[in-house]
């Protein structure tokens, strides 16, 4: 049986680190109080106007390749979460294979939002399993500062841009021990950016819309779902998971989660004070400062999850 392995991991963040204070300064009517008592974030890290996701997921991409001590002539698979690409096509993932000068490796985008990087990693898991590729890129990478409407204080301060990558290779040993995918359609209303660009206009909102509580209460329902439905696959009891490394939504929400999978959040891996919403960078970005700080280590268990906007949620659990 062939599986699939983690190989290596890499991260990368934009350089202006934003605290909720300087968002006061830079004029948005909040406060720190506000949004570190409901969301847990403290700051965000935000790309000058002229980076784009597929600079950041490039940079990411190197350091994971480097942690992997792999080089890009070997992936064969490029796979790219985002729902911030840098245009409607090529795709992101084009791009960052084109700059790591890998030719002729399958390369495409996933969107999925929020889940983005957990879709992107069980994709890439069937593909190494199935035997047709042996060495995959999965990458996470970011710019919602550009879909934000700066207006609306209700969802502006709450995300931030990153990239987040791993390095996934054929291994005779799990690996990846289950993955669960799911979406609903039909709460595509509670969190979107319903617009588009027709005939050269932007049509209805190019902006990030969300109905926060509708958003909190399904997160938290869906991602206690599917935890225990990865861990049961996996035969595995919720609460014998040695790390969770959520989405780094809101911390409310992440702790809600740990709780119903019965672990103490000594075991949960959080970002989400420094990075803030990354959207499908944040798994990644959680995942590689817990590798690199030597919390996470190898033989140990870790279940990735994520959930967005679609509504999309999945999970990944994995021996690291
Ligand atoms: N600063 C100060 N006050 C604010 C801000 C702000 N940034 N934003 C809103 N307010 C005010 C509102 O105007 C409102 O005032 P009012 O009562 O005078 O009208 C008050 O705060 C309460 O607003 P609510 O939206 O009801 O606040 P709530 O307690 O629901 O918190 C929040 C909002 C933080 C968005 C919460 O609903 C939440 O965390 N939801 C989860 C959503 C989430 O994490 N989404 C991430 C994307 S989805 C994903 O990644 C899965």
């Amino acid at each position: 049986t062939i599986y699939a392995r983690l190989a290596g991991v890499g991260s990368y963040l934009p350089p202006d680190r934003v605290t909720n204070d300087d968002l006061v300064a830079r004029g948005i009517d909040t406060n720190d109080e506000w949004i570190a008592t409901r969301t847990g974030i403290r700051a965000r890290h935000l790309a000058a106007p002229d980076v784009t996701s597929s600079q950041l997921g490039l940079e990411a991409a190197r350091r994971a390749l480097e942690h992997a001590g792999i080089g890009a002539d070997e992936i064969d698979l490029l796979i790219v979460a985002t729902s911030t690409p840098d245009f409607i096509f090529p795709s992101t993932a084009c791009l960052i294979q084109s700059a790591l000068g890998n030719k002729g490796a399958t390369a495409f985008d996933v969107q999925a939002v929020c889940s983005g990087f957990v879709y992107a990693m069980t994709i890439a898991e069937k593909f190494i399993r199935s035997g047709s590729h042996k060495k995959a890129l999965v990458i996470g990478a970011e710019t919602f500062s550009r879909i934000l409407d700066w207006k609306d204080r209700g969802t502006c301060v709450l995300f931030g841009d990153g990239a987040g990558a791993v390095v996934m290779e054929a291994s005779a040993q799990p690996g990846i021990l289950a993955t669960a995918l799911h979406a609903d359609g039909s709460h595509s209303d509670i969190l979107n950016v319903p617009g588009q660009v027709v005939g050269g206009q932007v049509t209805g909102d190019p902006f990030l819309r969300m109905d926060g509580q509708a958003v909190f209460k399904f997160a938290v329902r869906v991602l206690a779902e599917v935890a225990r439905e990865c861990c049961e696959a996996a035969q595995l009891p919720p609460d014998q998971v040695d790390w969770l490394v959520p989405h780094q939504a809101n911390i409310r929400i992440i702790e809600a989660t740990a709780k119903k999978m019965g672990l103490s959040m000594e075991r949960v891996v959080t970002t989400v004070a420094q990075h803030g919403n990354t959207s499908a960078a944040s798994v990644p970005l959680a995942l590689d400062a817990a590798v690199k700080d030597g919390r996470i280590q190898r033989g140990q268990t870790v279940m990735l999850e994520g959930v967005g906007g679609g509504f999309t949620w999945g999970a990944v659990l994995l021996r690291y």
